[in-house]
């Protein structure tokens, strides 16, 4: 059967996509950003999953305000990079799992979360700058991505909660895919970030750190935060971190913390990446 051993957290920030595609991963602004992926980088080519399922938000580049679906999952055969303004990145069209995706579908739909189903929608820096981060810049990307878009960008989002289950509901039906595949789930976004207006580059380190403490240990209790908690404390675009609460959901309650990185700056945001495995899983 199929299973989902392990997630993986990041921030999504474009400018490291930029950084990347550029060469300048060892300038000094840059070099401990891309630090902090090493032993990630390692530890994913080891675990050579089959599947990845990538939660992220799109940035007005697929959706815009004439369409906002709340959750959007990704059942065709390839997504292609978005041109963000600048041209589509230089990476790999990034390949789907329709088989998987569509099962996901069934099986979380008929669990009573009402997902929207994209068959063709371009990806932008949300998807492709957590890929970039863990697998580097290989001719193809290693296994196939299903991407689940969560908005965070148009109010109202879904609440953390709301999110955290939905990860449970996916964990539930990929464990019901008869085929023996290695899955692990991306969150992405975060952490701290206000882009615009008076509080821009507002930074919470305190909070950005207890939020990754009980994403580990209390996730029904990161489930619980409410949206004004996050905007507040940690501006309006770490409103990004509910997409955490999906991986985390999609995780077994008992997890090993595997590796943690927090990093200040990244562009106006605050960089947090997590990795945990569940602790039945003997890798
Ligand atoms: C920026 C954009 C993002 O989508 C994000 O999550 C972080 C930073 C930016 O434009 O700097
Ligand atoms: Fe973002």
């Amino acid at each position: 059967m199929a299973k989902i051993v392990a997630s993986v957290n990041c921030s999504h920030v474009p400018a490291i996509g930029a950084a990347w595609d550029l060469g300048k991963t060892e300038q000094p602004y840059w070099q401990p950003v891309f630090k902090g992926f090493d032993y990630s980088k390692k530890w994913i080519a080891d675990l050579k999953p089959d599947v990845v399922i990538l939660v992220y938000n799109d940035h007005a580049s697929a959706f815009s305000l004439e369409v906002i679906p709340t959750f959007a999952l990704g059942t065709g055969a390839e997504f292609k990079p978005a041109d963000e303004g600048w041209g589509p990145r230089p990476v790999p069209t990034v390949h789907g799992h329709p088989k998987l995706a569509s099962h996901i579908a069934q099986s979380v739909i008929l669990d009573e979360f009402d997902l929207t189903l994209v068959n063709k929608m371009d990806v932008d820096h949300g998807l492709t700058v957590p890929l970039t981060l863990m697998f580097g810049q290989p001719e193809a990307w290693p296994c196939k991505v299903i991407p689940l878009a969560v908005n965070v960008v148009q109010y109202p989002p879904p609440t953390g909660n709301r999110c955290y289950n939905l990860g449970k509901a996916i964990r539930r039906a990929v464990e019901a895919y008869p085929e023996d595949l290695r899955v692990v789930i991306f969150g992405t976004g975060g952490m701290s970030h206000q882009l615009q207006g008076k509080r821009a580059g507002l930074i919470n380190k305190e909070w950005d750190n207890n939020f990754l403490d009980l994403l580990t240990h209390d996730p029904g209790k990161a489930a619980k935060i409410p949206f004004i908690e996050y905007v507040r404390e940690t501006g309006s675009e770490g409103i990004e971190m509910v997409m955490w609460l999906v991986s985390r959901g999609a995780l077994e309650d008992k997890v090993r913390e595997k590796h943690r990185y927090y990093h200040v700056p990244a562009s106006n945001t605050a960089l947090g990446h997590l990795i945990l495995e569940n602790e039945s899983f003997k890798g």
